[in-house]
C-alpha cells in the first residue's frame, strides 16, 4: 500500500479552497493508502506569536478535519510539533542545502516583493522543515495545492542531495494535484482563495457570516434583465464544484435566459454550500463538546507518527556519523 503524506497549516479558518485543494483529497485516499496527516503548526510559527491562538487553531483544525470525516483509525493524524524529529531532521537539511535553492522558493520571494519588514530566518528555511515533514516518513505521494508544487519540488532535491553525500535514503516524493481544482476563486472574483486576500468563504462559519461573504462575491456589471457569462462568473465557478451536472446545467440556462441577478444566483449557491456541508457542520458542534476526545486522537497519532520518525532518524544519525554503529 502507497503511503501518503500531507500537513496544512493552522493558520485561520477553513475556506473553500483549502476543502477543494486539499482536505476533500486528503480524505478520499484515506480508503486506498496509508494515510499520514498532520497539523504544521511549527510552519505557522512563522505567522502566529500568540499562544492562545496558535492553540485554538490547532483544535479548531483538528476539529475540522475530524467534521469532515477524517478517520483516526485509518489515518495517523497528529500535531507536528509533538514529533520534535521533524525539527531534528530540518537542521540536518540545512546544513546539505544551498541558500540559493531556498532563495528561488516563491513563498520567500513573495515575501520579499511585498516589502515584507519582518522576515525572519524560519520563513526562509519553511521549506526544508517540509521537506523533513515529508521525507521523514518516506511516502511516495504528497497532495497538496498548486501553490505547494514548489515546496515538494525542493523536498525532492534536498532528497537527492542528502542521498548523493550520504548514500541511498530518501525516496523521492511526488507532489499529487487535481487539476480541477488547481485554483479555487475567492470572492473579490480575481485572487486564488486565501486568507492573505481577505476572499474566503469560510465553511464552518456561522449561517449569517457564510451569507455575508457569499454575498460579497464580486460580479461584473450585467443587468438583470441581460444574459450572463457562467464560464467568468465566479458564482458558478463555486457552484460547479458542490453541484451535480444536472444543477450545473440548470443554473446555466438561467445565467444565459434573461431574468435572473446575481443576488438569486448567489442565494443558490448559499443553499448548495449549507446542504453540502451540512452533515460536518452538524458533526463539528457534536465534537466540540468532547474536546478531550479530540485531544485523545491526536496524541495517539502522534505516536503512531513517532515509531516511524525514530526509524528514519536513527538511520540518518547513522548514515550522517552522529549515531555511533555498532555501540
Ligand atoms: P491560505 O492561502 O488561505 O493561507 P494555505 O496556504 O494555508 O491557505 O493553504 C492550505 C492548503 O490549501 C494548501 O495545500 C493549499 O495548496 C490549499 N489551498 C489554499 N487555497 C487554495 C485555493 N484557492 N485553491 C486551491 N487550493 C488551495
Ligand atoms: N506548507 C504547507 C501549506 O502551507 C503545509 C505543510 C507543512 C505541508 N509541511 C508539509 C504540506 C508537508 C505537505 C507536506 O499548505
Amino acid at each position: 500500500m502507497k503511503r501518503v503524506l500531507s500537513g496544512i497549516q493552522p493558520s485561520g479558518k477553513i475556506h473553500l479552497g483549502n476543502y477543494l485543494g486539499a482536505i476533500r483529497q486528503h480524505l478520499q485516499m484515506q480508503d486506498k493508502f496509508e494515510c499520514f496527516y498532520f497539523i504544521a503548526d511549527l510552519h505557522a510559527l512563522t505567522t502566529i506569536r500568540d499562544a492562545k491562538l496558535m492553540r485554538e487553531n490547532t483544535l479548531n483544525l483538528a476539529l475540522d478535519y475530524l467534521a469532515f470525516g477524517l478517520d483516526p483509525k485509518k489515518t495517523v493524524f497528529f500535531k507536528q510539533s509533538d514529533i520534535p524529529e521533524h525539527s531534528e531532521l530540518a537542521w540536518i537539511f540545512d546544513c546539505i542545502t544551498p541558500m540559493g535553492l531556498l532563495e528561488r522558493a516563491h513563498a520567500w520571494k513573495d515575501a520579499q516583493a511585498k516589502g515584507k519588514k519582518d522576515l525572519t530566518v524560519g520563513l526562509f528555511n519553511y521549506p526544508a522543515l517540509m521537506a523533513a515533514d515529508i521525507l521523514i516518513y518516506k511516502p511516495q505521494l504528497v497532495p497538496v495545492g498548486q501553490d505547494q508544487k514548489q515546496h515538494v519540488e525542493i523536498s525532492r532535491d534536498i532528497a537527492l542531495t542528502f542521498n548523493k553525500h550520504f548514500g541511498k535514503t530518501f525516496p523521492l516524493p511526488e507532489p499529487l494535484i487535481k487539476e480541477e481544482v488547481a485554483t479555487v476563486r475567492g470572492t473579490d472574483g480575481t485572487n486564488k482563495m486565501s486568507k492573505s486576500y481577505n476572499n474566503t468563504i469560510d465553511i464552518f462559519s456561522d449561517e449569517k457570516t457564510l451569507e455575508k461573504q457569499i454575498m460579497s462575491i464580486v460580479t461584473d456589471s450585467t443587468p438583470v434583465e441581460k444574459p450572463k457569462d457562467p464560464v467568468r462568473c465566479t458564482i458558478f465557478h463555486l457552484y460547479k464544484y458542490f453541484a451535480s451536472p444536472a444543477e450545473c446545467k440548470t443554473l446555466e440556462k438561467k445565467y444565459r435566459a434573461a431574468g435572473m441577478g446575481y443576488g438569486e444566483a448567489k442565494k443558490i449557491l448559499l443553499a448548495k454550500l449549507l446542504e453540502y456541508f451540512g452533515p460536518s457542520r452538524k458533526k463539528r458542534i457534536e465534537l466540540q463538546k468532547n474536546l478531550s476526545y479530540v485531544n485523545d486522537i491526536l496524541k495517539n497519532g502522534a505516536n503512531r507518527a513517532k515509531e516511524v520518525a525514530i526509524k528514519t532518524m536513527d538511520e540518518v544519525r547513522r548514515k550522517i556519523g552522529t549515531r555511533q554503529t555498532g555501540i
